[in-house]
């Protein structure tokens, strides 16, 4: 006979912050289900996400990936499981798309209400900083936060953030230093819009970067030789967009090969510049553990980069697995469980926060 396995510690979590409705199921720390319904198809002909597009969608998806979730954790403990069986209802509050916040809280509160359960408010980009912290359906992973060890930095690689986080401990972050303008993953997107590569660029650019040199053409690495933590990547992609502007004159197109060859220069400004303030703040900080969350971590050529660096000081660091590297309701349960923990739950007039941050300011 099939042995039903427990239904401890079970949270459902939820993230419509921006083009993926997402839902996950996760025991403990231990990742049940990651169900993620992309919108990327009808985002690309615009060239980017439609907030109202992305509202609409996350409506009309949400009953069915919170199905599929709970259809997925089921088979992996070998039984039936309903809402009813959940302890907690996690959901990303912000930052992200106000209206696409909206969708999945809305559905939150509305099932806590359903079924009588604890709400959990969380933070799109702690879910990003501690999703290495994932466990497959397995219940194994390179790392426990169990045997975390501590100070931890984070470093957050998205669409929207570029951050140098201190850990003291899960829950407790302090800001090290930031982008000044543009986030890495932004910039990816903006570079590869310039290279007409379209949308989401960052990953395709990932790719066209492979086929090309970086000995034709160097693009500057911003921030370079500023002693702070913090990042900028605007003037990069202004050096792509008149080297492009010069060679597109008179009506030209860009060959393939200078896509291919842009692109992989871009890419070595870009991984140089996380490289040198990964660097310094490994120097300044000393941690013991590195965790690197954020979109921009699909790139296997940004995880060899850091790892390198952390490598080079006998620092152990740390990446999602690739379901988890881009946006996913999986971080979210997790970081709900932690919370869950903590017994820090919100209240049912939980509000979006399109501008959410991760630090306590005193
Ligand atoms: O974390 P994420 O999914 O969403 C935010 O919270 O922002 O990050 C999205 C970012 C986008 O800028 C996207 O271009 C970038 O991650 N990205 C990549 C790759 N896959 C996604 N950048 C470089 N290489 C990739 N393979
Ligand atoms: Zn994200």
């Amino acid at each position: 006979m099939i042995k039903k396995e427990s239904t401890k510690n079970l949270i459902l979590g939820i993230d419509t912050s921006c083009d993926e409705t997402s839902v996950a199921i996760t025991q403990n720390d231990r990742i049940l289900a990651n169900a993620i319904s992309s919108q990327i198809e009808l985002h690309k002909k615009y060239g980017g996400v439609v907030p109202a597009i992305a509202k609409r969608e996350h409506e009309a998806k949400i009953d069915f990936v919170i199905l599929e979730a709970l259809k997925n954790a089921g088979k992996i403990l070998n039984r039936k499981l309903g809402i009813e069986d959940m302890d907690a209802i996690a959901v990303t509050y912000g930052p992200g798309l106000a209206i696409a916040l909206e969708v999945g809280i809305k559905k939150a509160k509305e099932l806590c209400e359903k079924y009588n359960k604890k709400l959990i408010a969380v933070n799109h980009m702690e879910g990003h900083l501690l999703s290495s912290l994932g466990l497959n359906s397995h219940g194994n992973g390179d790392i426990s936060y169990k045997t975390l060890k501590y100070p931890v930095l984070g470093l957050l690689i998205s669409g929207g953030h570029t951050q140098l986080i201190l850990m003291k401990e899960i829950g407790k972050y302090e800001l090290l230093g930031e982008t000044l303008d543009d986030a890495v993953g932004e910039a990816y997107d903006k570079t590869a819009r310039m290279l007409g590569l379209g949308y989401p660029g960052g990953r395709v650019l990932t790719e066209m970067a492979k086929l090309g040199s970086a000995d034709r053409i160097t693009f500057p690495i911003p921030m370079a030789k500023n002693p702070s933590l913090d990042f900028s990547f605007s003037g990069l992609k202004t050096s792509v967009y008149y080297t492009v502007k010069k060679l597109t004159e008179d009506g030209k197109t860009l060959s393939k090969e200078q896509v291919y060859d842009f692109s992989r220069s871009f890419e070595v400004s870009a991984i140089s510049q996380l490289q040198i303030k990964l660097e310094k703040a490994i120097k300044q900080i000393e941690p013991k553990t590195v965790l690197v969350g954020g979109g921009v971590t699909a790139s296997a050529k940004v995880r060899f980069g850091l790892r390198k660096i952390a490598k080079k000081y006998g620092i152990d660091i740390y990446f999602p697995s690739s379901k988890m590297s881009t946006d996913n309701g999986a971080m979210i349960a997790l970081v709900g469980y932690f919370k869950y923990l903590r017994k820090e739950f919100a209240d049912m007039d939980l509000d979006r926060n399109p501008n959410a941050e991760l630090f306590t300011k005193d």
